[in-house]
């Protein structure tokens, strides 16, 4: 694992979008798969301007869902699919058929793994991965305990993660399970990127960065990946200076 720490957010978020650029001009049929939540947003914004300029063109590219609510699908404001599609993909008129998204409202979950597991394995891998980590050290909804072989699955989310994402939702929400992939397609992508900002990720920063290899910390397989490039900010990064 390559780790940038920049003196803001900012500057991270110039370098992830650099960075996409680059893997999209040497291959503009790239599957991408960014995460929600709120750490890429900036970088989308970025990226939207970059595409105004002519400066990037996502129109060949694959998109694939990371994660998203059970229950919830584009409709529901603040999921991951209304998420992406608000900040990016609608302000990049994506074609609808480029963008491949978990049905959480299946009546066979499993199905739709299976589903989502084929359209990844019929390209090949992924060919980059935009990240976030939650603070307790999960990847999508990856969370502590999650097995390192696995592929597409349903979750019981833990309980920091119920708690800290009602920030997405104007109103209190019941969440309580989720669906994404799995950790072998993050180890499985040819290139990962990871963005973390602020003093509320330092301990996973850490764990990430000089933990133990764990499954109890899911972020800590990053550092198995020949291709992962971590852009943070001084305040998530502030638990590595005191670690060297
Ligand atoms: C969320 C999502 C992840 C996201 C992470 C960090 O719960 N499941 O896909 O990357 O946690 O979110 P944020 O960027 O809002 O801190």
């Amino acid at each position: 694992m390559n780790v940038k720490v920049n003196d803001s957010f900012e500057e991270s978020s110039l370098a992830a979008a650099d960075l996409i650029i680059e893997t999209v001009k040497e291959k503009p049929d790239s599957m991408i798969c960014f995460a929600a939540g709120s750490t890429p947003i900036r970088t989308f914004e970025i990226l939207i301007n970059k595409s105004k300029s002519s400066l990037i063109d996502f129109s060949n590219c694959t998109f694939v869902g990371l994660d998203e609510w059970i229950g919830m699908d584009k409709n529901d404001k603040g999921s991951c699919q209304e998420t992406l599609y608000t900040s990016l993909f609608v302000p990049l008129n994506i074609s609808s058929q480029n963008i491949h998204f978990f049905n959480t409202k299946s009546s066979n979950l499993r199905v739709e793994c299976k589903k989502i597991d084929q359209i990844i394995a019929n390209n090949g891998n992924i060919d980059l991965m935009l990240l976030g980590i939650g603070q307790n050290g999960h990847l999508g909804f990856n969370e502590p305990g999650v097995s390192f072989d696995s592929f597409s699955h349903v979750v019981n989310l833990s309980e920091v993660t119920k708690t800290v994402g009602q920030k997405y939702f104007e109103g209190s929400r019941e969440l309580s399970m989720g669906i994404t992939l799995g950790i072998r397609h993050i180890l499985d992508a040819k290139c990962l990127i990871v963005l973390a900002s602020g003093i509320k990720k330092n301990k996973a920063v850490y764990e990430m960065v000089h933990g133990k290899i764990t499954n109890e910390w899911p972020v800590s397989i990053l550092q198995t990946h020949k291709n992962c490039q971590a852009f943070l900010d001084k305040e998530a990064a502030c638990l590595l200076n005191e670690a060297q």
